[in-house]
């Protein structure tokens, strides 16, 4: 994500009033494959930025109007991210070292030389990149600290928040497992964020639907020349993703050439792009999701035995939803609130029948199918609560065979879940939620100690 952010073409301004200085400096830049516009004054190019911004500015000292000290100030109190190199004649290097004291990258004096220009350019540019970059992944990071984690009273889903939180801190690589739906790219950016590595990227790829060459070229990159149409360098996930964590899903179908790269790279912990032959050392957290057994697979002679261990540091297994039912009503609170908030609406859940169909039905596709549920449900919800008609039909058809498979909650289970998730939909109001419950607020409460319950006293 930070990496097309960076990789734009990176836009400069050129702010001098004399058309002949500025038609130079712009044939100098051209190589570089910039996007490069002038302006003859600073109010047009300060116009200018605020509708589009620049990444560079390089601005003459001596203009009409404005002069460049004030242009100085104004880009980087505007626009902190852009960098300005002012130009200087000999007579004003006090102006200039004053620039820089307001914020200027550097200043050239003029006559300009070219590759003085060009090479100055290059380096305020990779500030910028750093400094963007820095701040996309900050974003990422508030995105995912306001809006994803990981949901789960269960046992099953406590050992496993148990075990994140331990391996998060670690550096060993992990491998997930679980079927379809159930958490895993979750529970591997969970790792990746709230351990050490939090600051450099998380990048996801799964191994499925692409060929060998496909997935070489993708994790690995190439080297220009390595095939024909490999006009240019390509950089891989893997190196994009140094001092990161790869997150490798569908791990189980990964071809078998591809498995001895990976396991090289593991061991040797660098990485020789295709076409290439320079060793490129790297830190990268590998952490390997599928659904499948991947123990199984090797047994079959179908997956690596010593890639196996390498990725199988710490096993995660994340149980499918219909092994955790009690989860349930807690995963429907969090995806509710969730779709309320995004779609700018207010609907509850509250009707009996729709929980009790929610408690019979197997979710094949586990969590991820009980969120399109949910996000269905209020997309079509005319008034204030989710009824039945919501529903999709599937929930209606499943068949005996799975409801033999599926663990029955006790009618006592039912009532604990049934009071958890009124008490979250109503932000544990006692008094409302004894209200949709119909029952005297003190049974509510002696409910409440009876399941120990944990609702904050307020
Ligand atoms: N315990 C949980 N709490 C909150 N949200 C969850 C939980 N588990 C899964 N989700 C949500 O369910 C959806 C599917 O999760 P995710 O993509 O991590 O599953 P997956 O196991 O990687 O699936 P697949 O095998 O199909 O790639 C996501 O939107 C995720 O945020
Ligand atoms: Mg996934």
């Amino acid at each position: 994500m930070s990496q097309s952010k960076t990789q734009h073409k990176k836009r400069i301004a050129i702010i001098d009033d004399e058309p002949i200085a500025c038609r130079e400096i712009q044939r100098g830049l051209a190589k570089d494959l910039y996007v490069v516009e002038t302006f003859g004054d600073g109010e047009s190019a300060l116009e200018k930025l605020a509708s589009d911004p620049f990444d560079l500015v390089f601005c003459d000292l001596r203009l009409p109007g404005k002069d460049g000290l004030e242009i100085v100030r104004e880009v980087k109190k505007r626009h902190p991210l852009t960098e300005v190199i002012v130009f200087t004649g000999y007579g004003s290097i006090d102006t200039a070292v004053e620039a820089i004291q307001a914020g200027a990258f550097h200043f050239l004096t003029k006559p300009v030389k070219i590759n003085e220009l060009r090479s100055l350019a290059a380096r305020a540019l990779e500030k910028v990149a750093l400094i963007q970059e820095k701040e996309t992944l900050k974003k990422s990071l508030a995105a995912y600290s306001r809006q994803q984690y990981i949901i789960g009273h269960s046992q099953a889903m406590q050992e496993v928040l148990s075990v994140v939180k331990k391996v998060s801190s670690l550096n060993c690589n992990v491998l997930i497992q679980g079927e379809s739906g159930t958490g895993k790219e979750l529970v591997a950016r969970a790792i990746h964020f709230l351990g050490s590595r939090r600051e450099h990227p998380f990048i996801a790829f799964s191994c499925g639907g692409f060929s060998e060459e496909l997935i070489a070229n993708e994790l690995f990159g190439h080297e220009k020349g390595a095939f024909t149409g490999a006009l240019n360098t390509k950089i891989g996930l893997l190196e994009s993703a140094d001092k990161g964590t790869i997150f490798l899903d569908e791990i189980e179908i990964m071809p078998a050439s591809m498995q001895v790269k990976l396991l090289r790279f593991i061991q040797e912990r660098t990485l020789i792009r295709v076409g290439g032959t320079k060793q490129i050392p790297l830190d990268v957290r590998i952490i390997a999701a599928g659904n499948k057994n991947l123990k199984k697979a090797t047994e079959d002679k179908r997956f690596r035995e010593d890639l196996f261990y390498r990725l199988n540091v710490v096993l995660i297994e994340l149980p499918p939803l219909r092994d955790r039912r009690s989860d349930i009503p807690l995963l429907i609170s969090h995806f509710i609130k969730k779709y309320n908030q995004q779609f700018g609406m207010s609907v509850s859940l509250t009707d009996p029948k729709v929980l009790e169909i929610f408690n019979q039905y197997p979710f094949p596709g586990n969590v991820r199918e009980l969120e399109n549920i949910i996000e269905r449900a209020i997309a079509l919800s005319d008034d204030k609560t989710i009824t039945v008609e919501d529903l999709p039909e599937d929930l209606f058809a499943f068949s005996i065979e799975d409801m033999k498979e599926k663990t029955w909650l006790s009618l006592k289970d039912h009532e604990r879940e049934y009071i958890r998730c009124v008490l979250n939909e109503t932000g544990n109001n006692k008094v409302k939620a004894a209200e949709i419950l119909q029952v005297s607020r003190t049974t509510l409460w002696r409910k409440i100690k009876q399941y120990d319950l944990d609702i904050p006293t307020t």
